[in-house]
């Protein structure tokens, strides 16, 4: 018999305590941070789905590797290990090291990126966009339809509209777009993993203009494992061989090590092109260091090289993606709206259905994540008006397209009891909604608001 029952695939070596606080304590804690968990000393939470970035708990054998890291500044026996096991994954020709996502980011649209330029993406993440806008190029979301709305189930709700694709090409202008990008998964759309098939189409659509195509890799084994579960054809593939198709149609990938690479920082870009690496060689010493340890100790790359090997173990990746899909059924039955279904790091509430009667200027999404911390000391954070509205000329919030709470589940730290009390606090919540009036925004940065910004309450 095959049990029904999926465990944890791993004993627990080492613990670290979290602490408890009282509603009463939390109630002020949480005036003292101007009611933004951001603004929280991470001790005085008691489960923290901030993110699933950086959290990961390292295996005894990264944390071996980390004994065993070679510091040498250049030619270190640790990045010759790293590229190997970047280059098992990717096929990619040349590794470089980064200190996480964002540097690769960085480096990666120096080079291409610049005014008149355009990049396509299904939904580019915050940074990935922040970084090409910093150049004065555009970034363009063309996510599949189905992928906007919440409530309707699909099984690569991350795809790209390829038929978008081909229009923003030729309004664009092919001279016009560097490069094409595809996130998987993509974290900003939910979480929701891309199919092989709409891969592949991309890479025709790229081939036919001549465009390279770059994956944001991040969560990349978490993406090859929901197609070996959905997409015709893959069940008897590995996850190793998955990932390695999926990469064998780009050009070339960014990516934060600090996802799927469990660890807690790293990166990389990865890349045939010989010249177009020497180029980012170049930069990478000015910004990062040597290219044999681009912004990382010799330690992480060992952690890295590892992490990647430990991710495509599909007893991992099936407790990982069972856990959080076991949260958002929980979720479901007790009649909370939730991005459906659930992705593969994340649990993203739906805000508009959560408090229909809360409107966008009245930030439906902050209301839940204080209410969260008040009732069960979780931390979660807002993805709607607060992170991503904007003003018109006369100072009125144009409200994001989405009001959304994300509850990012790091990787081995949680175990299903953690879990289950979680599902009781988001429960209890939900059906307390009633008192929830939303909140005020009285002190903003101009950008990047939601990290610093400060709330009141409206009665
Ligand atoms: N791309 C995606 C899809 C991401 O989710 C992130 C980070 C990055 C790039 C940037 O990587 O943080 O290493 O510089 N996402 C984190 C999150 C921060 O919470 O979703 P980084």
């Amino acid at each position: 018999m095959k049990p029904k029952t999926i465990i944890e695939p791993f004993k627990i070596k080492s613990v670290e305590p979290i602490r408890f606080t009282t509603r009463e304590e939390r109630e002020k804690l949480l005036i003292d941070a101007g009611y933004n968990p951001f603004l929280l000393h991470a001790d005085d939470v008691l489960i923290d789905l901030l993110t699933d970035s950086g959290t990961s708990a390292m295996s005894a054998k990264q944390w071996a590797g980390i004994m065993n890291g070679d510091e040498s500044y250049a030619g270190s026996k640790s990045f010759y290990r790293f590229e190997e096991a970047v280059k098992k994954i990717t096929g990619m020709k040349n590794i470089i090291p980064t200190h996480q996502g964002r540097a690769a980011e960085k480096i990666l649209f120096s080079v291409v990126g610049g005014k008149g330029k355009f990049i396509p993406n299904n939904t580019h993440f915050d940074t990935t966009r922040a970084n090409i806008e910093f150049t004065g190029a555009e970034a363009g979301d063309l996510l599949t339809e189905v992928g906007k709305h919440p409530e309707m189930r699909a099984d690569f709700k991350g795809n790209m509209d390829v038929e978008k694709l081909e229009d923003y090409i030729n309004e664009k202008g092919v001279e016009n777009i560097p490069l094409c990008m595809i996130t998987i998964t993509n974290n900003s759309g939910g979480g929701q993993p891309v199919s092989m098939q709409n891969i592949r189409d991309v890479r025709a659509v790229c081939d036919k203009y001549n465009i390279p195509l770059f994956l944001d890799a991040c969560r990349f084994a978490e993406n090859a494992y929901f197609i070996k579960l959905r997409e015709p054809g893959y069940s008897e593939k590995s996850v190793l061989e998955i990932a390695q198709e999926i990469f064998s149609y780009a050009d070339g990938a960014t990516m934060s090590a600090k996802k799927d690479a469990l660890v807690n920082i790293g990166g990389f870009l990865a890349l045939n092109d010989d010249n177009l690496a020497m180029e980012f060689r170049n930069l990478l010493i000015v910004t990062e260091g040597f290219p044999t340890y681009g912004g990382l100790a010799g330690r992480d790359l060992e952690a890295v090289a590892q992490g990647l090997e430990e991710v495509v173990d599909e007893h991992y990746l099936e407790y990982r993606i069972k856990s959080v899909e076991y949260l958002g059924n929980k979720l479901v039955e007790g009649g909370v709206p939730i991005i459906e279904p659930p992705g593969g790091h994340a649990i993203y509430i739906d805000a508009k259905r959560f408090l229909p009667d809360v409107s966008p200027d009245k930030y439906p999404g902050q209301s839940i994540v204080c209410e969260l911390y008040l009732e069960g000391g979780v931390r979660a954070v807002e993805i709607g008006s607060v992170m991503f509205g904007k003003y018109n000329k006369n100072g009125k919030l144009i409200p994001a397209m989405m009001e959304l709470v994300r509850m990012a589940i790091p990787r081995r730290v949680y175990t299903q009891s953690h879990v289950d009390f979680l599902i009781e606090i988001i429960l209890e919540v939900y059906n307390t909604r009633k008192k929830l009036k939303g909140y005020k925004i009285t002190y903003e940065a101009p950008m990047l608001r939601h990290f610093t910004a400060r709330f009141e309450p409206v009665s």
